[in-house]
């Protein structure tokens, strides 16, 4: 690390840099009561790639107080971070990052117009709104007479009440004075989760000489708020357990940047100092998806799009086996439509493909993967996947499933393997993997399962199929029982014939390639004539994961075994003696 002073009109501040000047910089601008120090794990972190910048503001750590409480206004605090990167950088463009009063003051420099707006290639913005969105968004919930809108406005007053404490005179600053600085580190331990926290030998001063801050800016802006746009893209940083920032002030921010994204992180408000890890990944991942052009498939996920937020499953993650074609390339454009991002998931690659380009176009982020269902490993890798780069899967639907028509005796030791490999194995390796991360993260979501009507239809020709599908809606049964307390769905779809690719894909056990031909043949001429669509069974996949029933049945092949299973097994049992292929 190395430390130096620059001048800014007349105010000196100190410095701190950290790796090599060559590389792309960072600047980290720090908030109240804190001073550069905040940043330092962080800091250090980013420094094997990047050159990273942080200054004492001016009035904390090493910089100076100017006297005057006109002094610390926002144009000067702009102005601060101006003289820093031209001392330290020159004219070279920056990234900046914001917890804090760093964030609020560095929205100045993000938003007005002046010389530093086009120099920000990128702005990551932790638990500190643009006063003068903040401006606008209590406007409009103050005007607008609703319940919930006051509501929103009284909540936030209530986690604000220091910045009413920070405007008394005398008051604040001498609690700094009479001892607040020795307690601070346990406030942080104790109050915001910040395992070991450090003492800072300047606390007394930040503490004081920064409530400048908030009395030179707060009353103006909120008064009289002026129309800020970012011109960079913006990484909002959202800890769910902030004491001080509610995530209400951030509902209208689409409205101010064009290019926002935004994750939300776990935690209490100084996670600078708590996830110091988990932030700098943050940073570097977004840093460098501005920098590439292309950001990560997490980041694409994390995209603030205001036009689906409405939607039911805006924000979710499904995803879906056997996506390429029939029962599940219509559920990934239902789902599509109702909201949610989705990872569209085959042993055909370029049929999955196709069905993630296309649900693109109906305004979802979708990925497509290669898998083998029936493949432990590659499920594992896919889970993983999912995981590392979309932070888990909310939906799962495993649908992937093929086809086979013959005897228990015709049908060989592989191709009852084969069957049960996919239509089984697929389902219990996909149920498994997703739900322990569901599990693991206390994250609640929906498995849903496609079993078949054929799961209450014993039939002499349909033996290894019948069987994968009774055992897929006995495994649904069970496991809805072992997560109901964990908030996570689980529903078993079981349709009739539905027009789809499956009838031309169907293994006849026991036949020749040309018996089996002309069997395929016939039986997707049936299927065709049925013309019950896959939309139908999409429509009530989404209705589902809406409302979470045990079973689906859909359409009249469904309801009719069903019934005759459990009201009439005996006849049931007759027509199972029938030779139902055609
Ligand atoms: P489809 O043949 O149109 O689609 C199945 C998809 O699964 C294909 O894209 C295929 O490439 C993929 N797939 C096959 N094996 C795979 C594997 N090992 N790993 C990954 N992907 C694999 O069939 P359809 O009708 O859309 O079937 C979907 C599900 O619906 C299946 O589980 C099927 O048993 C079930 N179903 C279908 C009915 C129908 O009449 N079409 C009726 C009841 C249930």
């Amino acid at each position: 690390m190395n430390m130096s002073t620059v001048n800014s009109a007349g105010v000196d501040l100190q410095v701190f840099t950290y790796g090599d000047e060559k590389k792309q910089p960072i600047v980290l601008v720090h908030g109240y009561p804190d001073n550069h120090s905040v940043w330092e794990p962080v800091a250090k972190l980013l420094a094997d790639k990047y050159f990273v910048i942080t200054y004492d503001v001016r009035g904390a750590g090493g910089s100076d107080v100017p006297r005057k409480q006109a002094d610390f206004r926002m144009a000067l605090l702009s102005a601060d971070l101006k003289a820093v990167v031209e001392s330290c950088i020159g004219e070279r463009a920056f990234h900046l990052v914001g917890h804090d009063w760093g964030s609020i003051q560095s929205w100045e420099s993000v938003t007005a117009d002046g010389p530093l707006k086009q120099r920000i290639l990128s702005y990551t913005t932790i638990s500190g709104p643009c006063l003068d969105h903040m401006g606008y968004w209590l406007r409009k919930r103050t005007l607008n007479l609703s319940a919930s809108a006051k509501a929103k406005v009284f909540k936030q007053a209530l986690s604000s009440w220091y910045i009413g404490f920070f405007h008394l005179p005398v008051l604040a600053p001498s609690a700094w004075q009479g001892g607040l600085d020795k307690l601070w580190p346990k406030y942080l331990k104790h109050r915001e989760q910040v395992e070991e926290p450090e003492a800072n030998p300047t606390q007394g001063k930040d503490g004081k000489h920064g409530v400048q801050l908030y009395r030179a800016n707060f009353r103006n802006k909120l008064i009289n708020p002026e129309e800020r746009h970012a011109a960079c893209p913006v990484q909002l940083i959202v800890p769910t357990r902030d004491n001080y920032v509610g995530t209400q002030l951030f509902e209208d921010l689409h409205y101010w940047v064009d290019e926002l994204y935004r994750r939300d992180i776990n935690a209490n408000h100084w996670v600078p100092l708590s996830h110091p890890e988990k932030i700098a990944a943050w940073i570097e991942e977004f840093v460098s998806g501005v920098d590439k052009g292309k950001m990560s498939g997490a980041l694409q996920h994390a995209r603030v799009r205001p036009e689906r937020r409405k939607l039911p499953l805006y924000g979710k993650t499904a995803v879906i086996t056997g996506a390429g074609s029939g029962i599940g390339r219509a559920t990934a454009f239902k789902l599509a439509e109702a909201g949610a991002d989705l990872v569209c998931v085959d042993i055909n690659d370029e049929a999955a493909e196709r069905t993630a380009e296309l649900s693109r176009l109906l305004g979802a982020s979708a990925w497509s993967r290669k898998v083998d269902v029936g493949s432990a490993q590659a499920m594992q890798r896919l889970a993983k996947w999912v995981e590392k780069e979309l932070g888990g899967a909310d939906i799962v639907i495993n649908n992937a499933g093929i086809g086979m028509a013959g005897g228990v005796l015709d049908t060989s030791t592989q191709d009852w393997d084969r069957i049960l490999k996919v239509n089984l194995w697929g389902v219990i390796h996909g149920s498994r993997l997703f739900a322990q991360q569901m599990v693991d993260a206390h994250r609640s979501g929906h498995i849903i399962n496609v079993a078949s009507a054929a799961a209450f239809a014993p039939n002499r020709k349909l033996a290894a199929y019948s069987t994968s599908k009774a055992a897929v809606y006995m495994l649904s049964e069970c496991l809805r029982g072992e997560l109901a307390d964990q908030d996570i769905g689980v529903t078993a779809i079981c349709p009739g014939f539905v027009a789809t690719g499956i009838a031309s894909n169907t293994v006849y056990t026991g036949m020749s390639d040309e018996e089996q031909a002309a069997k395929r043949a016939k039986a997707d001429a049936l299927y065709q004539r049925r013309n019950f669509s896959p939309d139908e069974v999409a429509e009530a996949i989404l209705k589902a994961v809406l409302t979470n029933p045990a079973l689906s049945l859909v359409g009249a092949e469904a309801w009719t075994t069903r019934l005759l299973s459990r009201f009439a097994p005996a006849l049931s049992r007759r027509v199972a003696r029938i030779d139902i292929t055609p």
